[in-house]
């Protein structure tokens, strides 16, 4: 599939789960994927004392598969960068840990979720928090920006994952960190196998191999990279979207159990080129 048509589905799909929060409703229940608040990847990724004081409708359009900022060692004075932001929550969780004098950017191409994002700013009052529309393969900043770049469950749906690390490489400030929640693959799997667990757990574009992601930040110029699993996913969770796919569960499971996961990716640019 063409990198346009994959961003078009994207932003369709995104902008659907935009609306439904805008009339009242959860970003996912409903979605065309299996995806929703029930879910084994996007629930209960942040505790009730995180999303304390924000609008309904950030927590609400929650969609990610982690919560990077509780891992990103934010501090304050801090520039973040959350690319692909969706309704905003790691945007606005990013903006309380860098305070007043740090700040926080979102980045989103999807129009309906932007808007969202933005209603929520207005809603929280935050003065520190930006939302930029743009694509993660061309960031609209300047090089050797921001302290930290997160995001959330974003990366997997770029079809052009180099250039999606290259450029978070280009606005990092020497020796900023590289944050990020993603659906990683470990091991080898069967490509048809492979395609309808990505499609389950929503990734348009494919997920990345661990080895995969740790290779192409290595060739950006990051150094320091880990990969820690969060989520481990089970082929129990994913029971019925397979049957539907038309795959026995119990005949593949030997193949998939445990090899999809949630993981958060560290990196570091160094501090000299
Ligand atoms: C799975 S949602 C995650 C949203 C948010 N990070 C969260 O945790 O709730 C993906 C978001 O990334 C945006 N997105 C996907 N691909 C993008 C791209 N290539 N450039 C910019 N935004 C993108 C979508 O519009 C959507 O808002």
């Amino acid at each position: 599939m063409a990198d346009q048509d994959i961003k078009q589905i994207v932003k369709d799909k995104y902008g659907k789960a935009a609306l439904r929060v805008t009339s009242g409703g959860s970003s996912c229940c409903g979605s065309a994927s299996s995806r929703g608040e029930c879910d084994p990847i996007t629930s209960k990724l942040y505790s009730t004392t995180e999303t304390e004081g924000l609008p309904a409708e950030a927590a609400a359009a929650s969609l990610g598969c982690g919560n990077p900022t509780a891992l990103a060692e934010l501090k304050p004075g801090e520039s973040v960068l959350d690319l692909g932001s969706g309704g905003g929550i790691d945007v606005f969780l990013s903006a309380k840990r860098v305070g007043p004098t740090g700040k926080a950017y979102g980045l989103d191409m999807t129009d309906e979720m932007l808007a969202l994002a933005r209603e929520n700013q207005r809603k929280a009052g935050v003065q520190n928090v930006e939302f930029l529309r743009g694509e993660i393969e061309q960031i609209p900043l300047p090089d050797n920006t921001v302290d930290v770049i997160i995001s959330n469950c974003v990366i997997n749906l770029s079809a052009d994952k180099d250039r999606v690390l290259a450029e978070a490489f280009r606005v990092l400030k020497p020796g900023g960190r590289f944050a990020v929640s993603d659906v990683v693959v470990r091991g080898e799997i069967p490509a048809v196998i492979r395609r309808s667990v990505e499609l389950w757990i929503g990734c348009v574009a494919g997920a990345l191999e661990e080895q995969e992601y740790r290779d192409k930040l290595g060739k950006a110029g990051f150094e320091g990279i880990d990969v820690e699993p969060t989520r481990v996913y089970r082929v129990e969770d994913a029971r019925d979207f397979l049957a539907k796919s038309g795959l026995d569960s119990d005949a593949i499971a030997a193949q998939v159990d445990g090899k999809f996961m949630s993981a958060f990716i560290r990196a570091r640019k160094p501090t000299a080129p």
